[in-house]
């Protein structure tokens, strides 16, 4: 990662900075307050969750990014879809079952549409991921001012832990995010901003969290006062689930500072009562049988299955009986075949836009992981959308 700060002007930056300012709304005014260093320098979205992106040309670069993204998906898409069938279909291969994917390269060969499309989500990542890195990197001194000014403050507890040993898998340079998730100390900023391009706009003001929110099963007792998240990220879900049950003890666990302490401000921001820990999913470091609810969202596609097992074993120990386990991810193969353009995609997602684990992921029988880790296995759980996430829940024998 390119250390920007010798490029800075700091002091030129904080004015222009401070010149533009603009109301915003968070959810609790005295939380923000305290917050000294909150820049916030154009104010936050509509329903004042989220802060506009420092400079208007910023948000105007990402706004093409995220076209560029949807037209390279769906109509320049859609034209490489007919492509990509039509070659199978002339070889009488039927494309909504995919060859496997030596077959299906070799049968593709160097198509210029099928290629030129795949290039473009490349390029787009670039795009969009260069725009955001340089341009929170341009007021880096104030964006890291502000997560240390959010560092002490409540509510809810940030604890960090220098000294983890974050196992090799997690240290890529995941989705071509320069940094990944632990090189940058401003990657919580790049990460949330950036994902709501790549989504298309759906977690815009964070929606998608919360409607995963509302969908998160609670035991069959109704009892619901200790929730846990792991591989939380941003804790975009643990803040969710805090405004669905205010009373429960929240928590998020991930291995990287940045995108904690970025979730820990949000959390003070937002007036949000939760606590985030920097520590391992396989070793958690709560008591046994602490938790009502545990989930993990988009986090099991980016493990090994090796350290997955070690995952499902801690969540085992540390659920209650009775309590519910419920980990959101993509389809495996097992549950759905994979069509031609789906095994194309990613596989291109697992060379090109450094998804290490997902082919690994991808070919594992996530249900039968869940049984062999000794949980209850529902295939059949509350979902956003049947067609694209797996549908699974577990809990521990009550
Ligand atoms: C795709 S992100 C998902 C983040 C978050 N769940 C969300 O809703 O956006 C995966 C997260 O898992 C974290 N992670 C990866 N391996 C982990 C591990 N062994 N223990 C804890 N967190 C881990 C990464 O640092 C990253 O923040």
């Amino acid at each position: 990662m390119l250390d920007r700060r010798t490029l800075l002007n700091t002091s030129a930056a904080a004015t222009a900075v401070s010149a533009v300012s603009a109301p915003h709304k968070v959810t609790s005014k005295d939380a923000l307050n305290n917050l000294q260093h909150d820049i916030e320098p154009r104010g936050s979205l509509p329903e004042g969750r989220v802060e506009k992106l420092p400079e208007l040309d910023m948000e105007s670069r990402l706004d093409f990014a995220q076209a560029f993204r949807k037209w390279s998906l769906r109509d320049f898409g859609r034209n490489n879809l007919k492509q990509l069938y039509g070659i199978l279909e002339d070889q009488n291969i039927d494309p909504t079952n995919s060859p496997p994917i030596e077959k299906l390269l070799e049968i593709i060969g160097d198509d210029p549409n099928i290629y030129t499309a795949m290039r473009c989500k490349t390029t787009v990542q670039q795009i969009m991921w260069k725009n955001l890195v340089d341009g929170f990197h341009a007021h880096k001194d104030l964006y890291l001012a502000e997560l240390a000014s959010a560092e002490g403050q409540g509510p809810g507890t940030l604890e960090l832990n220098p000294t983890l040993n974050i196992p090799e898998y997690a240290k890529h340079e995941i989705h071509i995010q320069p940094g990944g998730y632990i090189g940058d100390p401003l990657g919580g900023y790049v990460y949330h901003y950036g994902v709501n391009v790549f989504t298309l706009d759906l977690n815009s003001e964070d929606i998608f969290h919360r409607s995963l929110a509302d969908i998160v099963p609670v035991p069959e007792d109704g009892k619901m006062n200790s929730f846990l998240d792991l591989g939380t990220g941003i804790a975009q879900l643990p803040l969710a689930m805090k405004e669905r049950f205010p009373n429960a003890d929240i928590w998020g666990i991930d291995t990287a500072a940045p995108m904690l302490r970025y979730g820990h401000m949000r959390a003070v921001e937002l007036g949000l009562d939760i606590n985030l820990c920097q520590r391992l999913a396989e070793d958690t470091q709560f008591e046994s049988n602490s938790f009502d609810v545990i989930t993990a969202y988009i986090l099991f596609h980016e493990v090994p299955t090796e350290d997955t097992r070690k995952i499902l074993s801690e969540v085992k120990r540390i659920l209650r009986p009775g309590g519910v386990f419920f980990p959101v991810d993509f389809k495996t193969y097992d549950q759905r075949p994979p069509s031609a353009n789906s095994r194309l995609n990613q596989w291109w997602d697992h060379v090109y836009n450094n998804e290490v684990w997902t082919e690994e992921y991808r070919d594992s029988n996530f249900s039968e992981l869940m049984r062999e880790a000794g949980l209850i296995v529902n295939e059949n759980a509350p979902t956003l959308s049947k067609n694209f996430w797996n549908s699974l829940m577990a809990t521990k024998k009550a």
